[in-house]
């Protein structure tokens, strides 16, 4: 078992669904969290600061996911003597991944300390074994987009990334309220029009048609969905809105981020006039939120000793 001193662990945020790939295809986004291990404390220490700011010094473990992470793959490390400090700049319960991405650092650290035994292929598999969203998991793990799809033969992932041109931008706007995926998942219908599965099917190999040619032109059209969206917007009229505005300042498309309520918006200039009609349709409604103007993240996690 390797300790060390102390080791580092950064960790992107995920956009889940990118529009037309439900369930199947994720992006990781320059939002980070980065988390320092040391492994030397009196007892278990878990600090946050940052967005989600609770600052506490005993935990219940089981709530924890990057505990559960670590516990997954090093079961016999005594986590009493861990404290993890975590600067968070990911939303939490926002549609941008925060479990996810506090799960695979619980995973890296506990095969950084189970001598490297898994893969990050192995690593993912548990990952999505125990979230459940392989959009969430595998981008966290690897970057870029990713599509991944379940081969019940070999009852295993296969995942494939696509690096995203760097010229792309992402405006996310995050409402000052929260959702709960597990409630947001209850309200899908069990099953789907055809049409809709051909809607959804045919949209998303435009997305990564789009994404090979570098070619952004039908990227509002390649990230359209009928499976999830609608519902997720039920109730909130003015999220939709705002995607409809930004679309008016010169947006290239704009998605529900995962299960929402965050939505994320594409560009490649107009940025400016995006953000101000953003914030003008938000002031007519009378949300609070806050803009972070990033970029998809080719690079995943990554662990520094
Ligand atoms: N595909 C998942 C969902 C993503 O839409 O519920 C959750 O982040």
């Amino acid at each position: 078992m390797l300790i060390n001193k102390e080791i580092s662990v950064k960790v992107p945020a995920t956009t889940g669904n990118v529009g037309s790939g439900f369930d199947c295809i994720g992006l990781a986004v320059d939002i980070w969290n980065s988390l320092s291990i040391s492994f030397n404390s009196h007892k278990l220490i878990i600090e946050n600061s940052g967005v989600n700011n609770s600052s506490y010094e005993s935990i219940k473990t089981e709530d924890n996911l990057i505990i559960t992470g670590i516990q997954a793959v090093c079961p016999e490390f005594d986590i009493s003597k861990i404290r993890i400090f975590s600067e968070n700049t990911i939303p939490f319960s926002n549609g941008l991944g925060s479990s996810a991405a506090a799960l695979c650092s619980g995973l890296l650290i506990g095969n950084h300390l189970n001598d490297n035994k898994f893969s990050l292929e192995d690593l993912n598999e548990k990952a999505i074994k125990i979230e459940g969203h392989p959009d969430n998991v595998t981008p966290c793990f690897f970057g870029g987009l990713t599509i991944s799809i379940f081969n019940e033969e070999n009852n295993k992932w296969i995942t494939r990334k696509i690096d995203v041109p760097n010229e792309l931008n992402i405006m996310v706007f995050t409402p000052n309220f929260i959702s709960n995926t597990y409630n947001s998942r209850k309200k899908l219908p069990k099953s789907v029009p055809r049409s809709a599965a051909v809607y959804n099917i045919s949209r998303a190999a435009l997305l990564i048609d789009s994404l090979n040619k570098n070619d952004f032109t039908l990227l509002n059209e390649a990230t359209k969905d009928s499976l999830h969206q609608n519902t997720r917007l039920e109730g909130f009229p003015e999220m939709k809105s705002i995607m409809n505005s930004a679309m008016d300042g010169g947006a290239l498309g704009t998605i529900v981020s995962g299960s929402g309520p965050s939505i994320m918006i594409f560009s490649k200039g107009n940025e400016f006039t995006i953000d101000y009609e953003i914030k003008e349709a938000a002031r007519k409604h009378n949300l609070e939120g806050s803009i972070i103007l990033t970029k998809p993240s080719n690079q995943g996690i990554l662990l520094s000793k």
